[in-house]
């Protein structure tokens, strides 16, 4: 286990939370269960129900874990989620249904504080794993854009970074086309994350295929728009835009392109234009580079709420459900 994971796990197993994950007949998940409770990083609730949840896993004791089986009565979470969704249009009868649905069940738990946060994403996609707590936990006070980023570890033999460099990387996982408004709020939220979950003074860049007008094109003024956004909204943090990669990260190229930046060349925390870019970057940096990338961590929900890779491992999970735990420390 690395050193910013073994920095999560024991910062979260100080803060004694409620976790409950939604896909709780999934095998790595209820594996995932077994670790945090018996190392005291979180107190966990399954959702799935018992039969189940021993079918999965029947060599795994459940003691200690709390189960709520999504097909038994859970009145007060249909009456939740009618009275939040009735003004959308929903009726008595769809949330009654949709409260049957492990993903939906969870966000009610945290939403109405029955649980601290929630996790899933082992077996459901990223749309399927939001789209509930977007529409039931819906964002923080003063955000409008949820969003996400990862925690990247760069490995030991980096040509370029020290031991234990870390970067954060936003967003690679939610707003396929942020406008430029969003794209501030991206930034600002991951400055957030990099700070508040591991102590790291951000410095943003906002990334382009254009430094400091080398090239003219909407896609560059976006990028421009919202680095000026975010000088406006939050004058005590440090960001410069727009910004090549490779001049954001390595001081030689920012000495040619970008000289005057205070931020080129030393950037933390990168901010990607868009989805594709973003999503392919930075599986592009874990496959090819071998780093690690830890995530992806949900920034702007109103509690917090995070999503797996389906590809993910048990120390993934127990990962997401420390960072989750953290989260709702803040
Ligand atoms: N921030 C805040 N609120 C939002 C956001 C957002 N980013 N997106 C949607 N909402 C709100 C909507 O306003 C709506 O609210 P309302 O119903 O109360 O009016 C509610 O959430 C649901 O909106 P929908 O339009 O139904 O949701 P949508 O279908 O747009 O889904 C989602 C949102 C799931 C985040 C979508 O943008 C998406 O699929 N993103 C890409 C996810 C993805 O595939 N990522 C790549 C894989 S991840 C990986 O590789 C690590």
């Amino acid at each position: 286990m690395n050193n910013v994971v073994s920095q999560l796990r024991d910062k979260a197993s100080r803060l004694n939370k409620h976790i409950i994950l939604a896909e709780g007949d999934e095998p790595r998940t209820i594996k995932a269960a077994r670790f945090l409770v018996d190392n005291k990083i979180a107190n966990v609730t399954l959702i799935a129900s018992l039969q189940s949840i021993k079918k999965s896993q029947p060599n795994v004791s459940l003691e200690h874990i709390n189960i709520i089986d999504p097909n038994e009565d859970n009145t007060d979470m249909v009456n939740l989620l009618y009275n939040l969704r009735k003004s959308k249009g929903m009726t008595e009868q769809q949330a009654n249904e949709l409260a049957k649905n492990p993903l939906y069940l969870a966000a009610l738990f945290t939403q109405s504080g029955k649980a601290d946060g929630m996790v899933a994403g082992a077996i459901n996609s990223t749309g399927d794993v939001l789209r509930p707590a977007l529409q039931i936990i819906k964002t923080a006070q003063g955000i409008s854009t949820v969003s996400s980023c990862f925690i990247i570890a760069l490995p030991d033999y980096s040509p370029y970074f020290s031991k234990n460099s870390l970067l954060f990387m936003g967003d690679c996982a939610v707003n396929i086309e942020p406008d430029s408004q969003q794209l501030a709020s991206i930034a600002i939220a991951s400055a957030n994350t990099a700070k508040q979950m591991l102590g790291v003074e951000p410095k943003i860049a906002m990334l382009s295929f254009s430094t400091k007008g080398s090239a003219q094109h909407q896609f560059v003024d976006k990028v421009v728009q919202a680095t000026d956004i975010v000088k406006n909204l939050r004058p005590d943090l440090q960001v410069d835009g727009e910004l090549q990669a490779d001049a954001a990260l390595i001081e030689s190229v920012a000495q040619l392109k970008a000289k005057n930046s205070k931020i080129a060349g030393f950037a933390n925390v990168l901010i990607f234009p868009d989805l594709q870019s973003g999503n392919i970057g930075y599986k592009l940096v874990q496959r090819l580079a071998g780093a690690q990338a830890i995530g992806p961590v949900c920034q702007g929900f109103n509690k917090p709420v995070n999503d797996l890779s389906r590809g993910c491992s048990v120390e993934d999970i127990i990962t997401v459900v420390a960072i989750t735990a953290l989260q709702a420390q803040n």
